[in-house]
C-alpha cells in the first residue's frame, strides 16, 4: 500500500504541476501564502511533493522538507534550485517515521499531505512527536464536506483520485488532526469547507 502510494507519486511527477494547473493558479496559490506564511524557525515540511510552497516562505527561514516519492523530490529540488535556496534540505523520508529526535522543530507544515498518508493517525503522532512543546503545526488540506450535497461529489471523485494517487477525497483529516493530541487554535474554511486552513499548537511551554 504504502510503496504503491509513493510510486503513484514516482509516477505523476512529471505532469504533478500541470495536472493541479488551474485550481492551483485560481486558489490553491492564495491558500499555499496563508499557510506559509506562518511558519517560522527551524520548519519541517512534510510531504514537500514538487516542492510548489518553497517560493512562498520567508527569507531566512531554516527548512527541511521531506517526502517518500524520489520522483517528486526531484521536482522539488529542481524549484530550490530556481529559487537559489541555499538552505533549504530536501529528504527522502516516511512521514510515518520521522527520523528526527523528539522536540525538534519550531513549525511543521503540511499542504494537501494527510488526505494521501496511508496511516495519516501514524503520521500525525510523528508530527506531534517532532515539534517542539508550544510549536505551531498548520495544515492546509482538502476532506470530506460537512455538506450534505457536496459529499455526493467527493465520493465521485474520490474513485478516481484513488486509483490515479491514492489520494483520499473523503478523508476526516480535521477528526484525525483533533485526536493527534494538538490543539487546535484556528481553523479557516476555503473552497465551502472542503479546503480547510488549520493553525494548531503542541502543548507546553516553549524553552528554547
Ligand atoms: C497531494 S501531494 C501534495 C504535495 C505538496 N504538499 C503540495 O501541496 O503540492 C501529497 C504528497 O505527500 C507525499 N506523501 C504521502 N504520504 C507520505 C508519507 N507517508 N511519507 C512521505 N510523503 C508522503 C506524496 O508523495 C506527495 O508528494
Amino acid at each position: 500500500m504504502k510503496r504503491s502510494t509513493a510510486q503513484k507519486y514516482d509516477r505523476a511527477s512529471m505532469r504533478y504541476d500541470r495536472m493541479e494547473g488551474i485550481i492551483e493558479n485560481h486558489f490553491f496559490r492564495r491558500f499555499r501564502h496563508l499557510a506559509v506564511s506562518l511558519a517560522g524557525g527551524k520548519v519541517l515540511e512534510v510531504g514537500v511533493g514538487t516542492g510548489k510552497n518553497l517560493s512562498h516562505y520567508r527569507s531566512g527561514v531554516e527548512l527541511t522538507a521531506i517526502d517518500f516519492s524520489p520522483g517528486m523530490l526531484r521536482r522539488a529540488g529542481e524549484k530550490k534550485e530556481q529559487l537559489g535556496m541555499q538552505g533549504v534540505e530536501l529528504k527522502e523520508m516516511d512521514i510515518e517515521r520521522l527520523s528526527f529526535e523528539d522536540n525538534t522543530f519550531d513549525s511543521v507544515i503540511s499542504t494537501f499531505v494527510f488526505c494521501t498518508v496511508p496511516d495519516p493517525v501514524k503520521g500525525l503522532a510523528e508530527v506531534y512527536r517532532v515539534l517542539k512543546p508550544g510549536g505551531r503545526a498548520v495544515f492546509l488540506e482538502h476532506m470530506r464536506s460537512k455538506n450534505p450535497l457536496v459529499n455526493p461529489f467527493l465520493y465521485l471523485m474520490n474513485i478516481f483520485s484513488r486509483i490515479l494517487l491514492g489520494t483520499s477525497m473523503v478523508r476526516e483529516t480535521q477528526k484525525n488532526i483533533e485526536n493527534s493530541g494538538l490543539i487546535i487554535l484556528h481553523v479557516r474554511h476555503l473552497l465551502l469547507d472542503i479546503v480547510r486552513l488549520i493553525i494548531t499548537e503542541k502543548p507546553g511551554i516553549r524553552i528554547n
